[in-house]
């Protein structure tokens, strides 16, 4: 495991799902943690973490609204004096429904806080980190930005928009010590896939047999590859996208 101690994590989309995995496991790593969502339950989260010990707060924040993610990266740096590392994690599914009958409304909405929060997240903590005097940052794209989906033309777009965020920041700040990476999630449980399941069995075995590793992952193997990329175990890794999808992408 990772040493984290003295470093400061923010994790957006935190309260459930991988974003909750990967905000304790900064906890138990040392790291002091900002679980920042837009739902109450992060509060839980937050005594979560302290209670393995590490110090956490929640944060309120729309990551969909750029004076509400700005003013959480001015919460950690006055809380904590710094950060460290950036999980941009949250993220919706939106609507599935082909293009041309897809809604407006659900484009606006899933670009903004897919693609939109991750822009946002980038640009507001960038300027921590470099005060900490380098960093790491962490961006949740899915497999979803790297093969086409029927149904989810705003999720594929945004997803694939994350992963050339990525390299591009990637680019941007790697003389200035900051490294950039993402990671690809094939089908995880969390509450997000639960929502498409609607407790069917037949659509779980369905979703679960799409990876040829025949299951789903658990929040917690993305949580595991998102510290190993925010350590310093992979201090020569910048720009990187990661596939973390029991091979759904290699066939
Ligand atoms: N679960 C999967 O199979 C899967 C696969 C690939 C990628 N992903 C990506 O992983 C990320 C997390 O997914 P999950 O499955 O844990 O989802 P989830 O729905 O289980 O949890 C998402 C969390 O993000 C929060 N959130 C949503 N919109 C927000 C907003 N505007 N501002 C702040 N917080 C917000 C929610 O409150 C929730 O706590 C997402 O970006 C998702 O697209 C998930």
């Amino acid at each position: 495991m990772a040493d984290f101690e003295g470093r400061v994590a923010v994790v957006t989309g935190a309260a459930h799902g991988i974003g909750r995995a990967t905000a304790l496991a900064f906890g138990r790593a040392g790291a002091s943690v900002v679980v920042a969502d837009h739902g109450d339950a992060g509060e839980a989260v937050a005594e979560e973490v302290r209670a393995s010990g590490a110090e956490a707060v929640f944060v309120r924040v729309d990551v969909a609204r750029a004076p509400e993610v700005a003013a959480l990266m001015e919460a950690t740096e006055a809380r904590f004096g710094r950060i460290d590392c950036l999980f941009n994690n949250a993220g919706i599914e939106g609507q599935q429904a082909p293009t041309a009958e897809a809604t407006l409304e659900n484009w606006d909405r899933v670009i903004a806080v897919n693609l939109g929060g991750v822009f946002y997240g980038m640009k507001y903590a960038i300027p921590a980190l470099l005060r900490a005097g380098g960093g790491a940052i962490v961006n949740n794209a899915s497999v979803a930005g790297l093969v086409g989906f029927a149904g989810a033309s705003a999720y594929t777009a945004s997803k694939g928009g994350v992963v050339q965020l990525t390299r591009t920041a990637a680019l941007e700040y790697a003389a200035q010590g900051i490294r950039v990476n993402c990671v690809c999630p094939g089908v995880i449980d969390t509450p997000m896939v639960e929502r498409v399941i609607q407790g069917s069995p037949a659509v779980r075995d369905a979703m679960a047999s799409m990876q040829p590793l025949g299951r789903m992952g658990t929040p917690e193997e993305i949580a595991q590859t998102v510290l190993f990329l925010s350590s310093d175990a992979a201090s020569f890794i910048t720009g990187g996208v990661f596939p973390v999808d029991g091979g759904y992408v290699a066939r």
